[in-house]
């Protein structure tokens, strides 16, 4: 039988991989079983609830909608990268409760952090927009991220 996997290279959490995929499989997949970075959560599985969420070159994606040899000689960041101290934070904030939205949330503040220009056009609830939680709501979430929200009471 033929080895239908591709051998792809990229970078992840700041440190080189090479390894051969599955062309089925999902980047979620691939962080989760091939990688053993089981950080990145699955909810939906569609594009609906960004529990999934990681950077690709720096920009929030939902790893279960991205073919996995797609980030070949990219980058990819997932929460094993985030400091502790800002899962803390949300922690602090009371906005875990079952916890599988946690990992996407974070990485979602993190780019905001990075970007803090889009709190210029946008409310941090609109940009939050792709993280859905079932058991908190929303106001802790806001809260939990901590960066300078302009307009936070109509946010
Ligand atoms: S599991 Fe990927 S968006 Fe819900
Ligand atoms: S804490 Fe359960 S989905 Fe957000």
């Amino acid at each position: 039988m033929t080895d239908s996997r591709i051998e792809i290279s990229f970078t992840l959490n700041r440190r080189p991989v090479t390894l051969r995929v599955d062309p089925r499989s999902r980047l979620l997949d691939l962080l989760r079983y091939d990688l053993g970075l089981p950080g990145t959560k699955e909810g939906c599985g569609e594009g609906e609830c960004g529990a999934c969420t990681v950077h690709l070159d720096g920009v929030p994606v939902n790893s279960c909608l991205v073919p996995a040899w797609q980030v070949r000689d990219r980058a990819v960041l997932t929460i094993e990268d985030t400091a502790e101290a800002a899962v803390e934070r949300m922690l602090d904030a009371g906005t875990t409760q079952c916890g599988a939205c946690t990992p996407g949330v974070v990485m979602t503040a993190r780019w905001l952090e990075a970007n803090p220009r889009l709190l210029e056009r946008f409310s941090a609830r609109h940009l939050m927009a792709g993280n859905l939680c079932r058991c908190t709501g929303y106001d802790g979430i806001i809260d939990g991220i901590e960066i300078p929200v302009p307009d936070r009471e109509e946010a």
